[in-house]
């Protein structure tokens, strides 16, 4: 059974005291959530002191980003996956959209990105998607796979055990439009297909698969009924306790 995870993604938004102030409000309404893993990613000057707020909840911390050099060293403005351990976090995310787009994030920075974290001891959440224009030009298995594989390479069959991976369609995020259960299922289970035609049917079916893309209370069961769908990430609808709750709590 994979068990399902909600990750909210507060991208750069809340300082480190209004990220602590919704952590510590999100605390009491996710306490009974058994059925789920829950993960808030505040921006990195938050991380610390919110995970340190979190210890002992059920509610653990990601960090964003992180550099893609394992060691420390002279990388200005960069932050090493272990710096993010040691501040307190369980999990980081590499390669979302919003960084391949700006960043220039390719797959096989993505793929240094996923093995210093597991280097580190984090488990990466690993995001891919297509654009609306390669989704309209019957790209977007090929592009997702391509994404998959590529941000996926270079990692040990015992490594893909601590990956997860976010399809979180370009056209989605952000815009109020989420991809039908449908269509999420559909890419779902093709990332599944992927996976086990690369690596193994048992790490296929261990994989845990997330949905991103203008998740909110409301559409949130309606997707997390696709068998392939094993939680969602979240943008704009985690940055209100009451609203990210909502969404953790599907089931109730
Ligand atoms: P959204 O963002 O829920 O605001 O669409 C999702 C994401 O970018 O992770």
């Amino acid at each position: 059974m994979r068990k399902p995870v909600i990750a909210g993604n507060w991208k750069m938004y809340k300082t480190a005291g209004d990220s602590v102030a919704t952590a510590l409000a999100l605390k009491p309404l996710v306490a009974n959530a058994n059925h789920c893993e829950v993960i808030i990613a505040p921006v990195f000057t938050a991380l610390k002191g919110v995970a340190d707020r979190l210890e002992g909840s059920n509610i653990k911390v990601a960090a964003q980003n992180c550099a893609s050099e394992k060691s420390e060293g002279a990388y200005t403005g960069e932050v090493a996956a272990f710096m993010i351990h040691d501040a307190g976090c369980s999990h980081v995310i590499v390669g979302h959209s919003e960084r391949r787009q700006y960043f220039l994030e390719a797959d096989h920075i993505v793929s240094n990105k996923a093995q210093a974290a597991l280097a580190a001891g984090l488990t990466a959440i690993v995001c891919v998607g297509e654009t609306l224009e390669q989704r309209d030009q019957g790209k977007a298995l090929d592009t997702v796979k391509e994404q998959v594989v590529g941000s996926l390479s270079g990692l040990t069959a015992s490594d893909l055990a601590r990956i997860i991976v976010a399809y979180e369609p370009v056209w989605a995020i952000g815009t109020g439009r989420t991809a039908t259960p449908e269509q999420a299922q559909e890419m779902h289970a093709f990332i599944r297909r992927v996976f086990a035609e690369r690596h193994s049917a048992a790490a296929a079916e261990s994989l845990r698969v997330l949905y991103g893309g203008s998740v909110k209370p409301d559409n949130i069961s309606g997707l997390m009924k696709c068998s392939d769908i094993d939680g969602a990430l979240v943008g704009g609808a985690s940055l209100s306790a009451e609203s990210f709750a909502k969404i953790v709590n599907y089931n109730g």
